[in-house]
């Protein structure tokens, strides 16, 4: 608590989103608490279908969390073991720790260098007879390249399953993530851009054989009880969560536009300060902002006089997949992925949520500008 006091702006506010939405989401988690409708029954039902048609999709199978959606899809979609599957050299684990546990084998892709998401370019090159997927990521909350993507594809007889978890309604040539793959996956951990009281995630596809299979493996391998059609996993979204996403949702559209203004005003507030460059948004993309990601050269150092200064902020993420300890055994070097390999020690995650206050911004904003004053600059 004694170092919250001390924190001028906080990288999100869970709290003050809470408080914008108190009267409905006590009533809706005291009616949840009241029909003790905790597992499956009508309060994931409708929050499957509300999360369904706002992306524009027929069918939405909803489970306990993002990484798990991904594991299913890859599971439905009968990955064998030496299946290849592509993913970005940049993401957050579950995009490819859920490819080994399908069974399948991770190939890494560099990222573009600008909008982080995977290099299009490059991703031909990584197929052989044995890939099966591409899973691009909209990191961010910016779309990946999918016209690129799906062509390659298309070519190649590949499934995509887009990793939608950092860019819910984000478009690409105004057609929104999630509805140009096989299957979407989404994350609705706390701090997402819809964000649950714990965890959540769910699949979105316009297959429905697809969805069905989604659907009974995330359910012990059988869409009712004691029908075990295969054997599958324990992997349910709580109807405390559906609760809390139903009454959220309604709101994600305003909430993403908030976004998108807070990263107007970012743009503004950051213009010409020396060293730091801001989130490039390629044509025909709307980036939804999950994180706002600018790069520094000194970027631990602005970090530290950020802290100093109050101000939280997040590396998102500081060391690209293909260098962690986990994924070792590739002995991967840095050149195969410069792209990600620069980044990872340049970018920096500054505060943006839909509730932060005009003072808020200009507070990052001065302190940015006071980092890349002359004294730090020859420091
Ligand atoms: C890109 C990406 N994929 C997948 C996930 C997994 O989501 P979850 O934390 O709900 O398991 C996350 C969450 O951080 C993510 O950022």
């Amino acid at each position: 608590m004694k170092d919250n006091l001390k924190v001028a702006v906080p990288f999100a506010d869970l709290y003050a989103q809470y408080l914008t939405l108190k009267p409905d989401m006590d009533a809706a988690v005291a009616g949840v608490i009241q029909s003790s409708a905790f597992i499956r029954g009508p309060y994931v039902q409708k929050f499957e279908s509300e999360f369904a048609a706002i992306n524009g999709v027929p069918h939405c199978v909803s489970c306990a969390n993002g990484t798990d959606s991904l594991y299913i899809a890859m599971r439905a979609l009968g990955v064998q073991p030496g299946d290849e599957v592509i993913a970005p050299a940049h993401s957050w684990i579950s995009t490819t720790e859920t490819i080994t546990q399908a069974g399948g084998k991770v190939v890494f892709c560099d990222t573009d260098a600008d909008t982080f998401t995977i290099d299009t370019q490059q991703v031909e090159t990584k197929i052989t007879p044995r890939t099966v997927g591409i899973i691009p990521v909209h990191l961010f909350g910016q779309p990946a390249d999918m016209d690129a993507i799906m062509a390659i594809a298309a070519k190649h007889k590949l499934w995509v399953i887009e990793d939608c978890a950092q860019a819910h309604l984000a478009t690409y040539r105004g057609r929104r993530v999630g509805t140009f793959g096989t299957a979407a996956s989404f994350s609705f951990y706390p701090g997402k851009k819809l964000g649950a009281m714990g965890d959540a995630g769910a699949i979105v596809t316009a297959d429905a054989n697809l969805a069905e299979r989604m659907g009974m493996l995330a359910r012990h391998g059988g869409l009712s009880k004691g029908d075990h059609q295969i054997e599958g996993i324990n992997s349910r979204l709580d109807g405390l969560q559906a609760a809390v996403l139903s009454v959220k949702l309604p709101h994600l559209v305003a909430w993403t536009a908030r976004r998108q203004q807070l990263a107007a005003d970012y743009a503004k507030g950051l213009s010409g300060i020396a060293g730091i460059r801001l989130p490039i948004v390629a044509p025909d993309r709307t980036h939804v902002y999950h994180l706002y990601v600018i790069r520094h050269e000194q970027r631990d150092s602005l970090a530290h006089h950020l802290r100093g200064l109050g101000i939280q902020t997040v590396i998102n993420y500081p060391v690209a997949l293909p260098f962690l300890p986990a994924y070792s055994r590739f002995a991967h070097r840095s050149e195969e992925f410069p792209n990600a390999h620069t980044n990872q020690s340049r970018i920096l995650s500054l505060p943006i949520f839909p509730e932060m206050t005009a003072d808020q911004m200009s507070a990052v904003a001065d302190a940015v500008r006071s980092f890349a004053a002359p004294a730090n600059i020859s420091a």
